[in-house]
């Protein structure tokens, strides 16, 4: 069974009725299924076959605790991106020989922690955070296990907020100058280098981005060997896309497959980091229909109780969600310019939709946003941040209860 269905023409998440869920807690709020969860990790680490690899979760996707837990049983490891997500990782049980922390602005203190931690690998991101990370190290008395980031200047032909590859990106060591870079570290006694690290760009759908990127890495691995400097692995990074539109995208096997025939030359282990392949799917944003006015001779708006403050994707990167009433109602069809409740133009969820006719108090699901939903969720016009729920084996049950006023103050000295 797929895991939102509509069953007597209400939806569903594995059997269970969203709109008893959100009857029980209100609305917003997210629902996470745990078997879509499992089927989707599995779904990649089974196409590895018998490669060696190791998958990290890339915790930036959703590190709701109950999510990540789910993810640490199935032996996944983490992706960190900042020190509170590397603490997040430990609370949720990772041991730091799981964990990578990467991220192009790491900040002092950030490091200060990371380095001592024997994590699995630092990602470094230029020519002074290297720097950093080994002075901090010999502070410590300890040898740093580093990776570098390179960009590699490639083109991920995703939306330009989410590339991350090309030589004008923030993100890496810029490929010209990486060798030089790595073969300092065989002569520094604080730093070892276990691997070269890329990520091209999130959202990825079509398969030569991430081809091209592990060729470069494999290219690059082999070289290093031919000049006495052996990797530990290679870190290929996330990205790998989901259909937010219906529209075919990679599969976890394609994906898997061209990764696997790059590397596959240099013996290395394929360390993969995916978020959004992994969680995206797995869950939807349920909110109630607040108001609905005129907007032009042919639609009208929805205005719904979740906005740019639940679900940033569509202001940020004019992101596509398919938008579905929880109860599905006669043939009859109208068009609706789908918006959040924030005072802001561009808190537009869904343009220009064909729905069922919609009422106040009825409720849509907002589809695919298990990933970077919740996520970017913030407090601006002091909304609370919404409520999560977690559907596992039949069951529901809350895994974030909703902000109160008193969460929304609490950081505050009058
Ligand atoms: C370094 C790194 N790894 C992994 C990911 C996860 O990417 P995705 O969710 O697209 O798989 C990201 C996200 O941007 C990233 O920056």
């Amino acid at each position: 069974m797929s895991t939102f269905t509509y069953l007597d023409s209400e939806l569903h998440c594995d059997g269970v009725s969203l709109a008893t869920i959100a009857r029980a807690e209100g609305t917003p709020l997210y629902v996470y299924s745990a078997a879509a969860i499992r089927e989707r990790y599995r779904a990649i680490d089974e196409a590895f076959g018998d490669y060696p690899h190791r998958l990290h979760y890339a915790l930036k996707a959703n590190s709701a605790l109950a999510i990540v837990r789910v993810l640490r049983d199935l032996g996944s490891a983490a992706d960190a991106n900042s020190i509170w997500e590397i603490d997040l990782a430990l609370r949720a049980g990772f041991p730091p020989a799981d964990i990578v922390f990467t991220g192009v602005g790491k900040a002092g203190h950030e490091l200060e922690r990371a380095v001592p931690m024997g994590l699995k690998a630092i990602n470094v991101e230029s020519a002074g955070e290297l720097e950093r990370v080994e002075s901090l190290a010999a502070r410590a008395g300890v040898r740093a296990r580093v990776a570098i980031r390179i960009n590699p200047d490639i083109d991920a032909r995703s939306h330009p907020h989410i590339s991350t590859g090309l030589k004008i990106n923030k993100f890496g060591v810029p490929a010209a100058e990486a060798r030089e870079l790595i073969a300092a570290i065989g002569r520094r006694s604080h730093l070892s280098l276990v691997a070269v690290h890329v990520h091209v760009g999130s959202q990825i759908t079509t398969i030569e981005p991430l081809r091209n990127a592990a060729s470069f890495v494999a290219d690059l691995a082999a070289d290093l060997r031919r000049a006495g400097t052996p990797l530990e692995y290679v870190d290929l990074g996330g990205g790998l896309g989901i259909s937010y539109d219906g529209q075919a995208v990679v599969s976890a096997r394609d994906y898997v497959t061209a990764l696997v025939d790059a590397i596959r030359p240099t013996g290395l282990p394929i360390v993969s980091e995916p978020g959004r392949a992994i969680v995206g799917p797995a869950g939807v944003l349920v909110a109630s229909v607040v108001d609905v006015k005129p907007r032009t001779a042919a639609s009208e708006f929805a205005v719904i109780d979740a906005g740019m403050t639940e679900l940033m994707r569509p202001a940020l990167y004019s992101a596509y969600h398919r938008i579905d009433p929880v109860r599905q109602a006669a043939d009859q069809r109208r068009q609706y310019e789908i918006v959040g409740p924030v005072c802001e133009s561009s808190d537009v969820v869904g343009r220009d939709r064909e729905l069922t006719p919609l009422a106040v108090g009825d409720l849509v699901a907002i589809r695919d946003a298990g990933a970077y939903g919740s996520a970017m969720a913030s407090n601006y016009n002091r909304r609370p941040l919404p409520l999560e729920v977690m559907v596992d084996d039949g069951q529901w049950r809350v895994v974030r209860r909703r902000q109160t006023v008193d969460d929304l103050v609490a950081l505050e000295r009058e």
